[in-house]
């Protein structure tokens, strides 16, 4: 008994995929489904999976191959072979059983059109994605260009690029796309469209999302944060992420010290338009954090503690 259970599992195994299969065709449940063998050949044969007694009912025809009454049983990879060669194969699933409601965070850490988003799906899935440019309502008619607008999307229909395969381990998926048209310096006027395709073990999942790059911006920490003390005062000294775009002028960034006195007391403090700052306080250790002012951005995670050191502790 423990052996069949062993070898049914070897089995599954084998089945699942790994990689978003080239080519594949989603039918519905209990309706036929036309497979076609691309070639020029007039007969050949079939395998489902591998096997060449499908488990599924079938009318062979040609090239074409009839799904009767689709199942998941007669889900998976049917190629077609002609002495021995394979000439082709498609991987059929059923369409989504209405699994809607499936959501995708994605972050930017700045504003150069790159970004990474994750999602969740089943353990067995693969996913591929696509970016798009979502148009308001029509593609809209040539508008007098934007000052420092960049050039529209090379597609009409607003799609962009290719479906970009992504990563996954253990129900989590993931994925970094570039938008090649994304000015950092245009108000963005129209939302991205993500479009998200799964293939779980026998069906087919999809999903799309839209955001404006700006809504997903968390820079990363403001680095190098020094701390010395001097006539009394603290001077505080940091840079902008290394990832923050320039100029420091148009890409602006909110600071939000944090530190600590001797007593444990915790302090914030906001600055903009600079990168130093004095405190008269005595201070145990501090840290940074920032946002862009001009968006509705979170904020970036925080910088180490900069313990200031006993010398911070005396008077100066
Ligand atoms: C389907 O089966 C063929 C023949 O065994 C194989 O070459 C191909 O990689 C399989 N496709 C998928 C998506 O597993
Ligand atoms: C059929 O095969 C030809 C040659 O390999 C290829 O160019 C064509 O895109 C294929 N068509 C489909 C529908 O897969
Ligand atoms: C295969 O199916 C296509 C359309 O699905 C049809 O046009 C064609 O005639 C069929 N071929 C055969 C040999 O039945
Ligand atoms: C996405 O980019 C991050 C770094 O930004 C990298 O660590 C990760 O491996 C990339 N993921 C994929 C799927 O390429
Ligand atoms: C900690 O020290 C600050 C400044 O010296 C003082 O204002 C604050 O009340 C102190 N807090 C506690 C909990 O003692
Ligand atoms: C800003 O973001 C918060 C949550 O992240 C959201 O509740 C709020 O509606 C947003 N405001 C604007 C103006 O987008």
């Amino acid at each position: 008994m423990p052996v069949l259970v062993l070898l049914a599992l070897c089995i599954a195994l084998t089945d699942t995929l790994t990689a978003f299969p080239p080519k594949f065709l989603v039918g519905n449940l209990n309706e036929d489904v036309v497979v076609k063998c691309n070639t020029s050949r007039q007969e050949v044969k079939w395998t489902q999976n591998g096997e060449p007694e499908p488990m599924a009912e079938l009318v062979e025809n040609g090239r074409n191959l009839t799904i009767l009454g689709l199942d998941l049983p007669a889900t998976g990879n049917y190629s077609c072979w002609a002495g021995g060669v394979l000439l082709d194969s498609t991987y059929v699933v059923v369409g989504d059983s209405g699994e809607g409601g499936r959501a995708a965070s994605c972050r930017a850490d700045s504003y150069l059109g790159s970004f990474r988003c994750s999602w969740k799906g089943p353990r067995s899935a693969v996913f591929r994605a696509r970016l798009t440019r979502r148009w308001v309502s029509q593609p809209p008619a040539p508008a007098p260009p934007a000052p420092r607008a960049h050039s529209a999307f090379p597609h009409s229909d607003g799609s962009v690029g290719l479906w970009v395969p992504a990563a996954g381990h253990g129900g989590r998926f993931s994925a970094n796309f570039t938008d090649p048209s994304f000015c950092p310096f245009a108000e963005e006027l129209r939302p991205l469209q993500l479009s998200f395709e799964g293939i779980s073990d026998t069906s087919f999942l999809s999903f799309s999302i839209h955001f404006f790059v700006r809504d997903i911006v968390r820079p990363d920490a403001p680095q190098a944060l020094t701390a010395h003390l001097h006539e009394g005062q603290l001077h505080l000294a940091w840079a902008p992420p290394a990832s923050w775009p320039l100029p420091r002028s148009y890409f602006a960034l909110l600071y939000w010290l944090q530190y600590e006195l001797p007593n444990g007391t915790q302090v914030d403090t906001f600055v903009e338009g600079t990168e130093q700052t004095r405190l008269r306080e005595r201070v145990r250790r501090v840290r940074i954090s920032c946002q862009d002012p001009y968006s509705n951005s979170s904020w970036s995670p925080w910088s180490g503690w900069r313990e200031v050191g006993t010398a911070g502790l005396r008077r100066g």
